[in-house]
């Protein structure tokens, strides 16, 4: 096995190029099941996630090259199985995308339950409001979703709350559907507008996606494409709080900073430096950062992707912060692992107490989560001493080249085969 070992203390200096965005290339990936032609995707993240989705669609018979390590060609043209297995669907929560794509293609999926990352119950009510809506009728049973349509029918979808997930199915269940889908309620996150671009680009007439109401005309056929995926939002951010965090002074390339904008606001709230230019942006700070109250919302609040990450930063913060979970039930599970460290965190439904330390100490950790890993390694980073970070898995999946990365801005980071002390239950979230 892996893990991480830091040497904290080091401040970040210099400059990162950002990669492109995860949860927009998992989306991406998955529509080209509806394309009749070769996809050409750039700018793909070289990310355990995206490795895996590849994997998936190379099993159901699509043809799927690896150009170059961010350049991905995919042709679907071949593609007959419906079914994907359980076995490949619990590794990532993106996986339950191959339902909207293969119903809109082929009117039928049986798709396994998805995984992810464990928040709490992650419950798929709206995806299956969504997909009855334009005609079809969905089954769950043995951990398979299984959805199927005589035809699929243009429909108004209201989604009950704001979900990614849902809004990226229903408009990939939509695109090829007989007349208008209107989607009210729908996300507005970057990956959101991002997809759009990508369906229209193959022939798709989607509109207002950045909106709340998000408007699809059904078309009867779509086509191949070269298309670059835009910079990963939540990577940027995570390295904009670890420059702060660390009193480095970093240059964060390859972004749009408008959708860095509500972490932009609470790093400048804490005291540190933001200069903002075309397609990067700089984060610096002296000195320890001040306290500020932080939450979470769907775009353009405070990403909840963003939280873990946050409540290290304000751990070594003066004075208490508060730290509100709007999205997820269950997503301060890493809490205890800062705790260890010497943060001082109370947890109280879904808000933290965060009373600033001085000082976090170098500890043995585990990465709990994708995003929750992240903090982990902004910890170790300013933490005195030396921290080790197990499960390092759940970090894989997300940040592209997370330790070459961190070297290259001066931090003291290695990651080292251990042989586990006893060996572990497989885990089954991704
Ligand atoms: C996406 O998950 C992201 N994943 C998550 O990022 C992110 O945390 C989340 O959106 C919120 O921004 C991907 O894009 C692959 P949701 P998703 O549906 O789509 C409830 C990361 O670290 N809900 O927007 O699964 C749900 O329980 C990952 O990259 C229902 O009740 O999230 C949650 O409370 C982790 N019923 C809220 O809505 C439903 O049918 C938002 O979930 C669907 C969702």
């Amino acid at each position: 096995m892996e893990k991480f070992v830091i040497s904290g203390g080091k401040r970040l200096c210099g400059e990162v190029e950002i990669s492109g965005a995860k949860n927009a290339a998992v989306a991406i990936i998955s529509a080209t099941i509806l394309a009749e032609g070769v996809c050409r995707l750039e700018n793909i993240p070289n990310v355990r996630d995206v490795r895996i989705l590849m994997q998936i669609l190379d099993e159901m018979g699509a043809k799927v090259r690896n150009i170059n390590k961010n350049t991905w060609e995919i042709d679907t043209s071949h593609i007959k199985s419906t079914v994907v297995s359980n076995e490949m669907t619990r590794h990532l929560r993106a996986s339950y995308y191959f339902l909207g794509a293969l119903l809109a293609r082929f009117k039928h999926a049986k798709v396994g339950m998805p995984g992810g990352c464990n928040f709490g119950v992650r419950p798929i009510d709206q995806h299956i409001k969504g997909f009855e809506a334009l005609g079809a009728s969905v089954t769950t049973g043995n951990a398979m979703v299984e959805v199927k349509a005589k035809e699929i029918v243009g429909n108004s979808v209201y989604f009950d709350m704001v979900s990614v997930g849902a809004t990226v199915n229903v408009m990939l269940a939509a695109v090829k559907a007989k007349g208008l889908t209107v989607i009210e309620n729908a996300a507005k996150e970057p990956h959101i507008v991002d997809l759009a671009n990508f369906l229209n680009l193959m022939g798709a007439d989607v509109r207002g996606a950045g909106t709340d109401i998000i408007k699809i005309r059904g078309v009867d056929r779509l086509h191949g494409c070269q298309y670059s995926i835009i910079p990963d939002q939540i990577e940027a951010g995570t390295y904009m709080v670890a420059a702060a965090a660390t009193n480095g002074d970093v240059l964060i390339k390859n972004v749009i900073p408008k959708h860095l904008d509500s972490i932009s606001a609470k790093l400048i709230e804490c005291g540190a430096q933001i200069e903002e230019f075309d397609d990067c942006i700089r984060v610096s700070s002296h000195g320890r950062l001040n306290r500020c109250h932080v939450k979470t919302m769907p775009h353009p609040g405070f990403p909840t992707d963003m939280q873990p990450q946050m409540a290290v930063l304000l751990s070594v913060a003066e004075g208490t912060s508060i730290l509100s979970e709007s999205v997820w039930d269950n997503r301060f599970r890493y809490v205890d692992q800062l705790i260890r460290m010497g943060a001082l965190i109370q947890v109280e439904g879904k808000a933290a107490i965060i009373e600033g330390v001085p000082q976090l100490k170098g500890s043995p950790i585990r990465a709990d989560d994708l995003r929750a890993g992240a903090a982990m390694v902004i910890a170790g980073l300013i933490a005195q001493g030396e921290t080790t970070i197990e499960d390092i898995h759940h970090i894989d999946r997300g940040y592209e080249d997370m330790i070459e990365k961190l070297q290259a801005l001066g931090a003291d980071i290695k990651r080292c085969e251990f042989e586990p002390a006893e060996t572990k239950a497989v885990s089954i979230v991704g």
